[in-house]
C-alpha cells in the first residue's frame, strides 16, 4: 500500500498571524472524515516553521515542511537555511527542485542532487519536484525530460536511501494557470516515472514511491486525479491558502 499525500505549499504568503490562522482552521477542519491513510503535510515559509510545529504537535495526520534547503551544511551563506536547522525545529520534510527555484534561483539538476543527500543526511523526506515547460509537453520530449530530471538528481541514491522520496510531478504549465493537467495526462506521467524508477530500483521500490501531482489542483479536480492508479496525491499551491479548499481535497480520496 502506497502512502497517500496531500501537501500544501504556502509559498511565499501569510504573515505569522495570517498562517498560525490558517492552521487552526485546517486542524480543525479535518474531522475524522478524513481516512487514516492520508498523510496532511503543510510547507509554510521559514518563518512559521517554529510555530506551526507548536500547532500541529498533537495530532498525528499533520506534517511540517520547508520549502527549500541549503546544499550546504552550515557556514557564510546569507539568507540560506540548513537542513540540520530545519530538521532541529521540527521540520520532517523538504520540498526540493520546485520550478519555481528552478527558474528564479537557477537551481540545477547536480545541485538538486547535492540538496538530496543533505537532506537525507538530517533524515529530512525529499519531496523531489518534476515538470515541463509548455514548449516542452507541445514538443513532444516531456517524457525524456522530466525522466532525465529524476536521473540526474535521483538516481546516485541507493536503494534505501531511494525509499524515502517522495517525487512531485508539476508540469510548469499548469502551475498556478488554472490550467490543471488532465488525469488521463497526469496518470501517463506518473505511471511512466514509476515504471522508469522500477527499471533503476526494481518494481517493488517503484511501486512504493509516492508521486504527487501538482499543478491548479483543485477541490474540483482532485477527486479524479487522485482516482488515477498511479496518482498518491497532490502537492497543492493556491487552494491551500483556504483551508476548506486544502481540506475538501484531502477528502477528496
Ligand atoms: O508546489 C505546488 C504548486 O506549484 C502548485 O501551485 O497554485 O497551481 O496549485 P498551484
Amino acid at each position: 500500500m502506497r502512502q497517500k499525500i496531500v501537501a500544501g505549499n504556502w509559498k511565499m504568503n501569510n504573515t505569522l498571524d495570517e498562517g498560525l490562522k490558517l492552521t487552526s482552521e485546517i486542524i480543525n477542519m479535518i474531522s475524522d472524515e478524513v481516512r487514516g491513510d492520508v498523510t496532511v503535510v503543510l510547507a509554510p515559509s521559514f518563518v512559521h516553521l517554529t510555530r506551526v510545529k507548536s500547532l500541529i504537535k498533537d495530532t498525528k495526520k499533520v506534517h511540517l515542511a520547508a520549502q527549500n534547503c541549503s546544499e550546504h551544511t552550515s557556514g557564510a551563506y546569507t539568507g540560506e537555511v540548513s537542513a540540520p536547522m530545519l530538521a532541529s525545529v521540527g521540520v520532517e520534510y523538504v520540498i526540493i527542485g520546485h520550478s519555481e527555484r528552478r527558474e528564479y534561483f537557477n537551481e540545477t539538476n547536480e545541485q538538486l542532487a547535492r540538496k538530496v543527500d543533505i537532506a537525507l543526511a538530517n533524515d529530512l523526506i525529499p519531496i523531489f519536484c518534476c515538470g515541463e515547460a509548455l514548449e516542452v509537453r507541445e514538443n513532444g520530449l516531456y517524457h525524456e525530460f522530466v525522466c532525465n530530471q529524476v536521473k540526474d538528481s535521483l538516481f546516485h541514491l541507493h536503494d534505501d536511501q531511494f525509499s524515502k522520496v517522495v517525487i512531485a510531478y508539476e508540469p510548469i504549465w499548469a502551475i498556478g494557470t488554472g490550467k490543471t493537467a488532465s488525469s488521463d495526462q497526469a496518470q501517463e506521467m506518473h505511471a511512466t516515472l514509476r515504471e522508469y524508477i522500477g527499471e533503476r530500483y526494481g518494481t517493488d521500490i517503484a511501486e512504493k514511491t509516492p508521486i504527487l501531482y501538482g499543478g491548479s489542483c483543485k477541490p474540483d479536480n482532485a477527486k479524479e486525479l487522485f482516482a488515477c492508479k498511479d496518482v498518491d496525491g497532490g502537492l497543492i499551491g493556491g487552494a491551500s491558502l483556504k483551508s476548506r479548499d486544502f481540506t475538501d481535497i484531502i477528502k477528496s480520496f
